[in-house]
């Protein structure tokens, strides 16, 4: 009797503890998670007629901005309907493939222009050479996260994507697609956090480069990361709408991209998101995808594909069930982060298991000449022709690992981002260090007639339906 008084007892001040415990951590998710300070203007969600102007104030205000083809006349101006400090301005009816100039400001005052840095570039109708810079795991301010940028930067200038069809390639952006993915505010993905590690360090690119985000296992930490983006859920830059800013897909050029939330949405075969993912890639008619997760399918770096422990199984749960729907639509590149290295694959297919149960037969493609290595894949048949799977987690750090997933051609514990130029049938890659060597080089090409010889898996050959 006397123990069950004292057992009651027990249970109620530790219901009382718990209680304090999470009215505590609401208190602190909730401070840490509003949009607080100055922020210099940022663009979001770029298409080829509209864009989202975002910036803060410390201060309530009405919030202006102009805009025009001109940095000396920009007659077009908006005003906010009423005082924020979180300002949002869309800006809708745009050209396609035009440069513009824009000016925030409050009524009364415009905030100090630079033509170098507040323009916008909206996107092609048709499908010109696209350049894209990935980052992964980017959100750790200090040294080697400016080295990384810095060195990317001035490779891409000293080597320009150009556009034969275009005699003005002075005007293209360096950046035409910005990737980041996932963990883009160390260590919480708070608002604090995202302004030393995201807005500062980038915000001479933020300024003009629409930033498409994944959703990391940091990011989930706070509520920061869908207030900051504006996402495509309604599919506003093409694809499907998704209905949720966790997953979306939108196309650039001749690409088709698409952004999987591998940590807080469910990633059974049959929930909402696989739904949404087999709908969307069927509709979809652009000949290259590229899809971009946090929790990488394939790595024995500072986490381990195989390990059902690690990361809650979400890298398994994108291996078996997410996978087979990627392959069977011939999607062409699957970018990841979550390893703090880079990691990256021969030409694979229907490897949905662990790295023991990896074989050959995984492989469809090796690559051919080894000086530039290459992956062929014919241009019309699109299910099953193998696709190349990327880890690149080290924008920001880097950690230790084995590196020996047999799935992956190359493994470096380096810190690095990646170019992308896709030009007509042909992608090409460069996983680019804080050195600023090109440290992995590899293109894929479509090919017209062209016959692999890969017979494809047994299992899971078919069409889209
Ligand atoms: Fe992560």
């Amino acid at each position: 009797m006397r123990l069950t008084v004292v057992l009651k007892k027990v249970i109620k001040l530790l219901m009382i503890v718990a209680l304090f415990y999470a009215a505590a951590r609401f208190i602190v998710v909730f401070r840490d998670s509003r949009l607080t300070g100055e922020r210099a203007p940022y663009i979001q969600m770029l298409s080829q007629s509209s864009v989202y102007v975002r910036w803060l104030t410390k201060d309530h205000h009405v919030g202006i901005l102009r805009f025009g083809e001109d940095p000396d006349h920009m007659p077009t101006v908006y005003v906010e309907p009423s005082s924020v400090t979180n300002h949002s301005v869309e800006l809708t009816g745009l050209k396609p493939a035009t440069r513009y100039y824009y000016q925030v400001g409050e009524i009364g005052h415009y905030h100090d222009f630079d033509a170098g840095k507040h323009w916008f570039y909206t996107a092609p109708q048709d499908s010109p050479a696209t350049r894209i810079w990935v980052i992964g795991d980017s959100g750790q301010a200090g040294e080697i996260q400016q080295q990384v940028r810095d060195a990317a930067f001035e490779w891409m200038q000293k080597n320009p994507l150009l556009d034969s069809r275009k005699a003005e390639v002075i005007d293209k952006p360096m950046v035409d697609v910005w990737l980041a993915l996932g963990d883009l505010a160390y260590r919480s993905g708070s608002n604090k956090q995202f302004q030393a590690g995201l807005f500062e360090p980038y915000e001479d690119l933020l300024s003009n480069t629409s930033l498409w985000p994944v959703y990391g296992n940091h990011d989930d930490r706070r509520w920061t990361y869908f207030r900051i983006f504006d996402l495509p859920e309604d599919a506003e830059a093409g694809g499907l709408a998704s209905n949720t800013e966790n997953y979306y897909a939108f196309n650039r050029s001749n690409i088709h991209f698409i952004v999987l939330d591998s940590q807080a949405s469910n990633r059974a075969a049959d929930a909402d998101m696989a739904d949404w993912l087999k709908q969307d890639l069927a509709e979809n008619t652009k000949p290259w995808v590229v899809v971009a997760f946090h929790h990488p399918p394939y790595t024995k770096g500072s986490h381990d594909s195989d390990n059902a422990s690690d990361s809650r199984g979400r890298m398994q749960d994108m291996r078996k069930n997410i996978l087979p729907i990627l392959e069977r639509a011939g999607v062409d590149l699957v970018l990841s982060g979550h390893s703090h290295m880079y990691e990256r694959s021969y030409l694979l297919d229907c490897a949905y298991g662990s790295s023991e149960a990896f074989s050959i037969s995984n492989i469809v493609s090796t690559g051919v000449d080894n000086k530039n290595i290459n992956y062929i894949k014919p241009m019309q048949a699109k299910s099953h022709q193998g696709t190349i799977y990327m880890v690149a987690g080290s924008s920001a750090k880097v950690d230790g690992g084995r590196l020996d997933h047999p799935a992956h051609y190359l493994g470096l514990m380096e810190a690095g981002s990646v170019v992308i130029d896709v030009v007509a049938n042909r992608l090409s890659v460069r996983f680019i260090n804080n050195k600023g060597q090109v440290r992995d080089k590899f293109s894929i090409s479509k090919q017209a007639g062209f016959k692999s010889g890969y017979k494809g898996c047994s299992s899971d050959i078919g069409s889209l339906q």
